[in-house]
């Protein structure tokens, strides 16, 4: 058996062979199927990207059937249940665990990059107080590029990883920056003491205490749903992260690009949506009214679905069982029993099976976040912070790949043909 595909163009008469490769033709290759010398060939056509694979990557694999998702090949459940954000972060940079000996210098690099600059404070400070935490990170992570004009050397790899270092430390303080901002409280500086989830805990919500000491599981957890959110391959930010990145500009300003994509209701913006939704349901006994709207199609099951996952996303099912956990230690949500309710009724309806519905990531981890304090409108920002890693390793691997250009995709024009420009003229009956 060859590996290749065979077309007959029905317009023409003519076969043609196209090498198979990993399962996939090249769309280039459609090109040479021409109708005559006029014709500059056959495109395929695939609005928002649904099967089309635009780069060869080594770093994130998912199966959306089966439910599979690994960093490396490493399994999500084994880096969930054994590591630490800081070593998946490591690990998708660089393709391996680290050694003892890498981990402490790997570690030690981050934590002396996590300061930033007084002027960027000041800047933060011109925000508006009630500006949304997710425009402060966005333009804070962007000015960024001004502090470190060096950064659009990106052909140097020393560089390069030093931008990637002061991305990944410097993240959890601007976030941490915009939240107290949007309260009115004095920013805290970074604790390089603290591991990478327990400092950003501490910049958040450090009051009076000396020293501040985050709560072990509440730690725990945030550093489990960083790993959740490290990476997952070409989504809507990602692409956004190489599409931007494809330019050779900065990586700060890919970073602002890839975190202004994350922020919408669609993508990293839904754990947000389902907490006004299971707010709005209120109880219980509403779920099964709200679940009648969903099949009717007025409204949707925020935190079901994906583009990907056809069957539960692997992340969501690691999410519910440190629900549990984070709901000992914190107050326990009511809001909770809403959201189990929810899930069990619609696993039982037609209407979700059909369509291959399930909970993705963000179903729960706005309950655990809400547990934690931490307000709505930081969900962004905190699925931002571990997510500038998995933009980076994919930015780093897509400028090391000697295939890649600037990405151009083309398009179908169906708009006007070609007309004379008419002069301006006097609406019909004004006697101009
Ligand atoms: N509630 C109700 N119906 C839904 C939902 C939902 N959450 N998601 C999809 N459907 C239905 C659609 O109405 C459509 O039905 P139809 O065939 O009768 O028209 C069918 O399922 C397929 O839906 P699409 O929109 O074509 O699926 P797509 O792959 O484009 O969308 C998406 C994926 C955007 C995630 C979608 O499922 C959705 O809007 N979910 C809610 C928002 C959400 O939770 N986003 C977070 C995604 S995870 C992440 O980004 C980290």
């Amino acid at each position: 058996m060859a590996d290749t595909l065979t077309i007959t163009d029905n317009r023409t008469g003519r076969t043609y062979e196209l090498p198979v490769e990993h399962n996939a033709i090249r769309a280039k290759d459609l090109r040479k199927i021409t109708t005559g010398p006029e014709d500059t060939g056959l495109t395929s056509y695939d609005a928002s990207f649904t099967n089309t694979a635009s780069c060869v990557s080594r770093i994130t694999y998912i199966d959306g059937d089966r439910g599979i998702l690994r960093y490396r090949g490493y399994p999500i459940e084994q880096l969930a249940e054994k590591s630490s954000y800081l070593e998946v972060a490591y690990l998708l940079l660089n393709g391996e665990l680290p050694t003892e000996e890498q981990y402490r210098s790997w570690a030690w690099d981050i934590t002396h990059h996590t300061f930033v600059h007084e002027n960027i404070k000041k800047l933060m400070d011109t925000f508006h107080h009630d500006a949304h935490p997710m425009g402060i990170f966005v333009s804070t992570v962007a000015a960024l590029s001004t502090f470190y004009p060096e950064a659009r050397n990106i052909a140097d790899p020393q560089l390069r990883r030093n931008q990637v270092f002061r991305l990944i430390a410097k993240v959890p303080t601007i976030a941490a920056f915009s939240y107290r901002h949007s309260i009115g409280m004095p920013y805290v500086y970074p604790n390089n003491d603290l591991s990478y989830a327990g400092n950003l805990l501490h910049m958040m919500f450090r009051t009076t205490e000396e020293p501040y000491r985050p709560n072990q599981i509440l730690e725990r957890a945030l550093d489990l749903l960083f790993i959740l959110h490290a990476d997952h391959e070409q989504n809507c930010s990602t692409n956004a992260m190489r599409g931007v990145g494809s330019s050779h500009v900065d990586p700060f300003s890919c970073v602002a690009a890839a975190s202004a994509a994350l922020w919408g209701p669609l993508h990293g913006g839904a754990n947000e949506e389902v907490l006004k939704m299971l707010a709005e349901i209120g109880s219980v006994d509403r779920v099964p009214a709200f679940i009648r709207r969903v099949k009717a199609g007025e409204v949707r099951l925020m935190g079901f679905g994906h583009r990907i996952y056809k069957s539960y996303d692997p992340r969501a099912r690691i999410i519910k069982d440190m629900a549990h956990q984070v709901f000992q230690v914190t107050r326990p949500s009511p809001l909770l029993e809403v959201a189990l309710e929810l899930e069990r009724i619609a696993l039982q309806e037609d209407y979700f099976i059909s369509r291959k519905l399930y909970p993705n990531v963000d179903f729960y981890s706005g309950l655990i976040y809400q547990a934690m304090r931490f307000p709505t409108d930081m969900f962004p920002v905190l699925f931002a912070i571990p997510r500038t890693v998995g933009w980076l390793a994919q930015w780093d691997e897509m400028l090391s790949d000697p295939e890649q250009k600037i990405a151009r995709p083309r398009q179908i024009y169906l708009g006007a043909e070609a007309r004379e420009y008419a002069p301006r003229r006097a609406p019909a009956g004004s006697g101009k």
